[in-house]
């Protein structure tokens, strides 16, 4: 009995092992008792081939609660735009007409699914996709539906990030156009710095994608003689890949995530580069790292203050930690005389905050206070000049009102 025991645990420890999702994975997903390939597949709007593809070595006939399956890996296979479930009998020739699209995108959008026989009822197959897919493509997942049913269920809203375009101001006075722009060029040509060139293009929101978004674009690189009307900027592109671990958002006060790092020891500077996100509650957790990942240590966030400006696009949460509360097994914690660190998409590879397209987030274990925003555009989040600290570079006015904790 207990030689079957080990066995079985042995196997089941193998299984595991086996299922972890592939590298790359932008997001990933906790079995739970009840759920299937095609089920979960559906709910993260891939194709099963695609899950499966997402998945090497999982076993879809023996899926086990608890195992972590990845929902979202963007090398891997094109983005799907409209998924369909495979009724009975249905083939490559006779689901190709009755959608009226060619067998050429049926089989650009479905790598690995066979056109021999008939399809595999009950699997979910891709009816129109982008072929080259951005590497960025996961939002907030569509929460798991509570049963596996089986009932079709129409899909077509597309997940995927629209590449921006350049588009420009039609009264602009002065045009560049470059085969490798970026806004060193244009400064030292035309004077205007990132700022401006934000809000005469306004696709554009970060110098960072100056290359590949604008290249051989048009850019405006003078006042607009009238220039458009303010539009608040919008989510456009994350400046990561976002990698599971890695992934923040801000909610509200209660419900929010940021970074901490690994090692409660050391000091937040040096430790920038491997930070791992923790979550104020489950529902953080799972909007973010689909329910695996770290609560931050009871007592760590002494005080939150969420203020949120759709005006300018950016959302932000500030406050005071307790540096003691979070430690190690031994008690050691973070140096109060630390004067921390900076998070931003440069610093912490992988990192970005869902919804924006880029994110600034300091840490002052000295000081006592942390904070985090969100932006749409650069220009609220300015990650150059970490070292003027959150009073600075965050205005809040809930920096200083509980006395700093002890040691
Ligand atoms: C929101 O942002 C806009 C644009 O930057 C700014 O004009 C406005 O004062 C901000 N509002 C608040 C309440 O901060």
């Amino acid at each position: 009995m207990r030689v079957i025991a080990t066995v079985l645990a042995a196997l089941a420890a193998l299984s595991v092992a086996s299922a972890t999702p592939a590298s790359g994975c932008t997001s990933t997903y906790k079995v739970k008792s009840g759920n299937n390939c095609g089920g979960i597949a559906n709910a993260f709007k891939m194709t099963t081939a695609g899950f499966k593809a997402c998945n090497p070595g999982l076993s879809c006939s023996h899926l086990k609660a608890g195992t972590t399956v990845c929902t979202a890996c963007p090398a891997a296979q094109p983005v799907c735009n409209k998924v369909y479930r495979v009724g009975s009998s249905e083939t490559c020739g006779s689901l190709t007409t009755a959608k009226k699209i060619s067998l050429t995108t049926f089989q650009m959008c479905n790598p690995g699914v066979s056109c021999v026989g008939s399809l595999p009822a009950g699997e979910h197959v891709c009816l129109s996709c982008n072929a080259a897919p951005l590497a960025i493509t996961s939002v907030a997942p569509t929460p798991m539906p509570k049963t596996t049913s089986t009932s079709v269920r129409k899909t077509d809203t597309s997940t995927s990030v629209a590449k921006p375009k350049a588009t420009l101001p039609v009264t602009c006075t002065s045009i560049y156009k470059s085969s490798n722009p970026s806004c060193t060029t244009i400064r030292r040509l035309y004077g205007s710095d990132y700022r401006n060139l934000i809000r005469w293009n306004p696709t554009m929101y970060s110098c960072a994608y100056l290359p590949t978004y604008f290249k051989n674009q048009d850019i405006c690189v003078s006042p607009p003689m009238n220039p458009p009307l303010y539009q608040p900027p919008q989510f456009r592109a994350y400046k990561n890949t976002p990698i599971p671990g890695k992934i923040i958002e801000l909610k509200s006060a209660s419900t929010f995530c940021g970074f901490l790092p690994p090692d409660p020891r050391g000091a937040v500077a040096p430790q920038e580069g491997v930070a791992k996100a923790f979550c104020t509650n489950q529902q953080a957790l799972k909007d973010t790292q689909g329910l695996t990942g770290n609560i931050y240590p009871t007592g760590w966030i002494r005080s939150a203050k969420y203020v949120a400006n759709a005006t300018a696009g950016w959302v932000q949460v500030t406050g005071q930690i307790n540096r003691d509360a979070y430690k190690n097994a031994k008690g050691q914690h973070l140096s109060p005389t630390d004067g921390g660190g900076q998070y931003d998409p440069t610093s912490t590879k992988g990192a970005v905050c869902l919804g924006y397209n880029t994110f600034l987030h300091l840490l002052e274990p000295d000081s006592g206070v942390y904070c985090i925003r969100c932006c749409q555009s650069d220009i609220d989040c300015w990650t150059g000049t970490s070292t003027q600290g959150c009073r600075h570079l965050i205005p809040a006015d809930n920096y200083d009102i509980l006395p700093l904790s002890s040691t």
